[in-house]
């Protein structure tokens, strides 16, 4: 526990931040969980993965951006990547962060951008993931997902289990017809808001999952899990529900293991793959939840 919030604290840290990303190290640190600094790395890593019938969300990492210039930035990165989904990563779509597309400056100009590739996504009939940032942020995310469905359809919202509020947005977002990607949540929130034990996470994901397969649209159970894995395949034996009527999701170098069994087993597999320069807080956020990483990668920086 106090190694997650050194690693989550860690994670907000400025200087920490630049001294890493561009660390000539840090490729060797990164290259499991991340796949490269380029678009072109990414799509190289997404067409490997199709060939082995694993789908993609694409993540360009950057959040918290630190001017408006930057979010267009980011904007015109990732209308970069669409046009090449469907020639190099058949079905992937795009997953996005609020801040990184303006949110902390101007809601209008981060509604523009996101706009922007919706349209797109729209057009090349794929969809743009809406990522959940932390809890300053929910109300504001889950109305521009709303407001963006009603108009384009081609969004998926992410709600976390760990918030108290989680189970009213899942019905909400149900009764909205808005697919749902389901996580744990990643980041440090206060009791006031958030279960504080992971015991009762895992027991509300296990509720909020349930609630989704039987009257969600396409949702995504984003878990590694293997427990909640387990118990989402029981779920969808016991009701007849459909293979192509959700997905699993799983981050890119995690739990590879179970990843290539679901797909073995003839279930739906699509892997979070971020890409880019700015992936500090995005790797501080997976040292944090499995501690044991840590010990991983001071193995690997020994061995080279
Ligand atoms: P849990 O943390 O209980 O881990 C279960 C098991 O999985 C562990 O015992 C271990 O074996 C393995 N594992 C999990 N994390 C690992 C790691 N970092 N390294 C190695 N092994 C690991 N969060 C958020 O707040 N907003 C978001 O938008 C998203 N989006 C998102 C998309 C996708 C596709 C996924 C899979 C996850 C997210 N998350 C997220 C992150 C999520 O909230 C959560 O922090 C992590 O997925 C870890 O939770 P698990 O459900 O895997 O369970």
């Amino acid at each position: 526990m106090v190694l997650r919030s050194a690693l989550l604290f860690l994670s907000k840290r400025r200087g920490l931040r630049r001294w890493m990303e561009t660390s000539p190290s840090a490729e060797r640190l990164t290259s499991r969980f991340i796949a490269g600094n380029t678009l072109e790395r990414e799509l190289t890593v997404c067409q490997n993965l199709y060939a082995e019938g694993i789908l993609a969300t694409l993540d360009h990492l950057g959040e918290s951006v630190t001017s408006l210039a930057e979010a267009e930035r980011s904007r015109d990165d990732y209308l970069a990547a669409l046009d090449q989904l469907a020639s190099r990563a058949p079905h992937a779509t795009i997953s996005i962060k609020l801040t990184q597309l303006g949110l902390d400056f101007s809601e209008d100009e981060c509604r523009a951008n996101v706009e922007r590739l919706v349209e797109r996504a729209k057009s090349i009939g794929t969809v743009v993931e809406i990522d959940m940032e932390s809890s300053a942020y929910v109300d504001r995310t889950l109305a521009l997902v709303s407001d963006l469905h009603a108009r384009y359809g081609s969004v998926r919202a992410v709600i976390q289990a760990y918030l108290y509020r989680s189970e009213a947005d899942i019905d909400n977002l149900n009764q909205q017809k808005i697919p749902v990607r389901l996580c744990k949540g990643a980041y440090k929130e206060p009791s006031d808001l958030a279960f504080p034990n992971k015991k009762d996470v895992d027991r509300n994901y296990v509720h909020l999952m349930t609630r989704l397969l039987d009257h969600g649209v396409d949702p995504a159970i984003a878990s590694h899990d293997a427990k909640i894995v387990q118990q989402a395949l029981a779920h969808v034996k016991e009701q007849n529900i459909a293979p192509d009527r959700f997905e699993f999701q799983m981050l890119y170098g995690i739990s590879r293991d179970l990843q290539r069994r679901l797909v073995r087993d003839g279930y739906r597999v699509r892997l979070y793959v971020p890409y880019g320069d700015a992936w500090y807080p995005y790797f501080m956020r997976r040292l944090a939840e499995r501690p044991a990483n840590v010990i991983f990668l001071a193995r690997n920086l020994l061995k080279h």
